[in-house]
């Protein structure tokens, strides 16, 4: 029997994916079918004629795609920040709207780029945070904490394949408790998804995300309240934090930290307009 081509396996898992409710099937179609066959997707634009010997392994990826595994986890690797980063199930797949972090992280700091900025990420999950700052300030250095230490080594074998092993260390551990202070910058993903709503979130996330990534506790607010009690600490005197806020959070997490005597700039907004990222700044000497 004639095998199928590209063309017909793309046609045939764009189906199973659309039916599936997928929203860009025939971009992941292609994605999945270069990764099956270890080529790039330039290879499979420029070759619908090719015979695709096995196509069944191929179609079980897409089977694994419409039972809600995320791509991130199929593909194992995501771009972040134009740098790919190894993701797992234990690591949250970095999203589009935590580069809002790193730009106004930058930005605070636009004015030191070449100097030795110390860095602290808490809650590393891939280490995008921290490691995609690094590679923006040549001189910086940095340390991330993650409870999760199967976390910690997906982070640190980023940190490597990037180049980025020498300036950047992690390792587990409960928020910045472990640490005595002094960072010039701080950032923060933290989960802030309120537990009641974990259940209702879409298949790829509430299943196979890690649920420590995700629940922020009762209101979602947990995490913000352990970073208001640290920060004034962790900060050096002058330094910022950039943390990354869920929907409609930003006024509540300005309240705590606000009370924490921390001082506060202007929220940054992500792509489609929410205030995604709070910024403050430490007032307490080193
Ligand atoms: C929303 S994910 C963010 C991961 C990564 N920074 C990103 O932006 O993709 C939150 C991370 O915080 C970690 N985490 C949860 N509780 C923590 C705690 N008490 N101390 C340190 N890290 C924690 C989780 O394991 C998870 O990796």
């Amino acid at each position: 029997m004639t095998p199928p081509t590209v063309a017909d396996c793309l046609d045939t898992a764009a189906a199973r994916l659309k039916a599936a409710g997928i929203d860009d099937p025939r971009r992941e179609t292609r994605l999945l079918l270069a990764h099956a066959l270890g080529v790039d997707q330039a290879a499979i634009i420029g070759h619908p004629e090719r015979p695709v010997a096995d196509c069944d392994a191929f179609l079980e990826l897409v089977g694994r795609r419409t039972r809600g595994v995320p791509m991130a986890h199929i593909l194992g690797r995501r771009e972040f920040w134009s740098l790919e980063f190894r993701v797992t199930p234990d690591t949250l797949d970095p999203r589009p709207d935590s580069e809002t972090v790193v730009e106004a992280a930058l930005a605070a700091v636009s004015g030191r780029r070449g100097a030795a900025i110390s860095v602290l990420d808490l809650g590393a999950g891939t280490g995008c945070l921290l490691l995609a700052v690094l590679s923006e300030l040549p001189a910086a250095h940095g340390v991330a904490v993650d409870i999760s230490p199967a976390a910690v080594a997906v982070a640190r074998g980023n940190a490597i394949k990037l180049g980025l092993g020498q300036r950047a260390h992690f390792f587990a551990g409960d928020w910045g408790s472990a640490l005595a202070g002094g960072f010039d910058l701080v950032l923060a993903n933290p989960p802030y998804v309120p537990r009641g709503e974990i259940a209702g979130l879409q298949t790829e996330v509430a299943q196979h995300e890690p649920r420590l990534a995700l629940d922020g506790g009762e209101d979602g607010l947990d995490a913000y309240r352990r970073l208001a009690g640290e920060l004034p600490r962790l900060l050096r005197a002058g330094g910022t934090a950039a943390i990354e806020v869920g929907y409609g959070q930003w006024e509540a997490v300005a309240a705590l930290f606000r009370a924490a005597g921390l001082g506060l700039g202007n929220p940054a907004f992500d792509l489609a307009g929410v205030a995604r990222c709070i910024i403050c700044h430490g007032s307490h000497a080193d």
